[in-house]
């Protein structure tokens, strides 16, 4: 597992993280915990004391989001008679709460019944940590290798395993944009560089809007700085700053942070306050012309009837489709296996995959969807990936362990205050040498 591209053939083995790096990262009381959950799941994979709830726990809890969560639902219910759905979900974009609750639940030996974890090194983080179950036999069962593609297969296996089911792939560096501020500006191009970018900024605020660009918090700041590396430095070598082949030290680094200091000054300065619907509700009352977010905002924004909106892939990013991918798992100590695997059977199903990803944003994971069932963003999404260059995302888990994504969002937090470009690439440059793979 690790940075291989997803349909692709692979790119020769880079992994990115030891097993012994993300146990470090995930820490020694996550540990204890596990085999505290470890003796607790000897209930030889029965359903568990005869429970038939499934707890499933997401930060899900408005909009898109949550209209994607329904599709699941409904599906599940379907698909699963006899099995209750129980919502988890803990608001708050990214799982900026949720991931806290559920660290505290697994030390706990507490775990829901599933929960959503990003593909990649996130992924990582539980395994390493014992955490969640080895679901390979179920993948046969439910044919699934055959319905994922083998380059997403190869990125889930660890050690000849697979630990979850992917529900979609999303794309975080994607700017939306509100057609209307946009026209009374009298912007009518899609930027392709950041030179453009800024003119169209200037000219949005020209006609007195403040603050063109919306923002918000320390990971919405994170994922607009990684789409300014991208530009910078190009898909491979963005690419090379998680696996340890490109030195957060690098000149193309240093000046991506001066690039992307100067895109600050064109967002709200209560940006820390705000969370990623907070800055999108900015982009829809007229406050502001762009936001840069994953594609969840193209559902978000269809559950809430905005429909001014057009969105381009950021500028200078070319092709690359920065990816990420939604999956659940079975944890160790689950109270309900046979529903939550009835759950993840769902998650995994073409008629799962629809349900969700209709109304979500993201493209399916499975190669066997039918655009055409699909709203007008994804159908444009599902044509990129097929040639896209792909790179995964640290703000979504799949570039970074978790102790190294919140490094880094500390560190776009204080510089958000600071201004201290010194200092944001020292920080950047000491997360990768405590979490990066040694
Ligand atoms: C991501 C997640 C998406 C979306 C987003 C905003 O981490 O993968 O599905 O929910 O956060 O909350």
């Amino acid at each position: 597992m690790g940075f291989s591209p997803l349909m692709g053939g692979g790119r020769g083995g880079r992994t990115g993280f030891t097993r012994r790096a993300a146990v470090a990262v995930v820490g020694v009381a996550a540990l204890l915990t596990a085999t505290a959950c470890g003796s607790s799941d000897d209930g030889g994979g029965s359903s568990g004391g005869g429970t038939k709830k499934v707890e499933v726990f997401t930060w899900w809890a408005d909009g898109g989001e949550k209209a994607g969560l329904d599709g699941l639902v409904s599906q599940f219910a379907k698909d699963c008679a006899g099995q209750t759905f129980e919502n988890g979900a803990v608001a708050g974009g990214a799982g900026a709460n949720a991931k806290q609750v559920l660290a505290s639940r697994l030390q706990q030996g507490d775990p829901p019944d599933t929960f959503q974890a990003h593909a990649g090194a996130e992924l990582l983080d539980y395994i390493n940590a014992d955490q969640i179950e080895d679901i390979s036999a179920d993948y046969d069962g439910w044919g699934l290798k055959q319905a994922f593609p083998q380059g997403l297969i190869d990125n889930l296996t660890v050690d000849g395993k697979i630990y979850s089911v992917p529900a979609n792939i999303h794309r975080a560096n994607v700017v939306w944009t509100n057609k209307t501020v946009l026209a009374d500006a009298g912007v009518t191009d899609t930027p392709k560089d950041l030179a453009g970018f800024i003119a169209n900024l200037d000219k949005v605020k020209a006609k007195g809007i403040k603050a063109p660009l919306a923002v918000g918090k320390d990971w919405t700041q994170l994922m607009l700085f990684e789409s300014v590396l991208i530009t910078d430095l190009g898909a491979d070598k963005f690419t090379g700053l998680w696996n340890g082949s490109t030195d957060w030290n690098d000149a193309g680094v240093t000046k991506s942070i001066s690039d992307f200091k100067q895109l600050l000054t064109y967002t709200n300065t209560d940006r820390d306050a705000l969370d990623w619907t907070d800055a999108e509700k900015l982009v829809m009352d007229g406050k502001a012309a762009y936001q840069l977010m994953g594609d969840w905002e193209a559902a978000d924004l269809d559950a809430k009837g905005f429909k001014d909106y057009s969105w381009f892939t950021f500028p200078g990013n070319g092709t690359t489709f920065q990816w990420l991918a939604d999956s659940f798992v079975l944890p160790k100590g689950a109270k309900n296996v046979d529903g939550t695997k009835c759950w993840l059977k769902t998650v995994g199903s073409a008629d799962g995959q629809k349900a969700f990803n209709t109304k979500k944003g993201s493209i399916p994971a499975r190669t066997d969807a039918t655009p055409a069932d699909y709203p007008e963003y994804q159908q444009a999404a599902m044509a990129d990936w097929k040639t896209a260059t792909q790179a995964p995302s640290c703000a979504h888990g799949s570039a970074c362990s978790q102790g190294w994504q919140g490094a880094a969002n500390s560190a776009l937090g204080a510089f958000s205050t600071n201004q201290d470009a010194a200092a944001l690439q020292q920080a950047l440059v000491a997360a990768a040498q405590q979490f990066a793979k040694k």
